[in-house]
């Protein structure tokens, strides 16, 4: 008997454990004070007007969401050349629809750059220069620029086009427009030889299994706790 009433003090305490740490789980977000939020990247974008497709992309491939992660560090500045809509439209028919999944966040990765450039710091880049997409190896995302007095130009191998202006720049962030998509060679040169395997899509399935293990994970100690608790009582 003794045992038993142990036994149910247990069970009691246990659940009790867990319904404490489903509140506090639940309140903690609100909890944290929140920091000074960096550049709303969308906003700035949406109020430039002519930058729709390239909007959507950013949302779509979630680039945003990890872009505002990054420029929460404040050593971690950024350059992105934003191409217009009328750039999108440019691109022969049909291109952007047929990109993959990997290759979207590819797309959109090649027109950031890991580092915060002045417009008048273009001459001292050394080409070919790194982008978030990926190695800058020739046959991969190399981008090149040249200066010529105020004119920057970018060379993918693939484009070239000049930054046609400055849609905002605060000495972390810096946004261009840019009036061509930049085509990275890796996606756009290759795309003659035959589709390429979508590994972007997998990945995907493995996210959506694991948090499907993780809710089932919970499903079950919710069970066992309500019956722990049921037990104590
Ligand atoms: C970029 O510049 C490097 C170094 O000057 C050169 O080797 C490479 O071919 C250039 N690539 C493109 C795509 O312009």
């Amino acid at each position: 008997m003794a045992i038993m009433k142990q036994c149910s003090i247990l069970i009691f305490t246990l659940s009790f454990l867990f319904f404490s740490h489903l509140l506090c789980s639940a309140e903690s977000p609100a909890a944290a004070p929140a920091p000074p939020g960096p550049p709303d990247i969308i906003k700035i974008l949406k109020k430039a007007n002519q930058y729709t497709i390239f909007i959507r992309l950013l949302k779509s491939t979630q680039v945003t969401d990890r872009l505002v992660g990054e420029l929460r560090d404040p050593d971690d500045g950024k350059t992105i050349f934003a191409p217009t809509d009328k750039a999108f439209s440019n691109m022969k028919s049909g291109s952007l629809n047929s990109l993959n999944d990997e290759q979207s966040v590819q797309l959109v990765l090649y027109h950031v750059v890991p580092i915060y450039i002045p417009l008048d710091q273009f001459q001292t880049v050394s080409n070919p220069m790194m982008t978030q997409a990926g190695d800058s190896g020739d046959g991969e995302f190399p981008l090149n620029v040249t200066t010529a007095g105020n004119a920057v130009t970018l060379m993918t191998g693939m484009t070239k086009t000049r930054i046609a202006g400055t849609i905002y720049s605060d000495g972390q962030l810096a946004i261009y427009r840019v009036d061509q998509v930049l085509e990275p060679m890796q996606i756009f040169a290759a795309k003659s030889s035959g589709p390429a395997p979508a590994p972007g899509k997998s990945r995907k399935g493995a996210e959506k299994s694991k948090a499907w293990s993780l809710a089932l994970h919970n499903l079950a100690l919710f069970a066992v706790s309500v019956i722990a608790f049921a037990l104590s009582l």
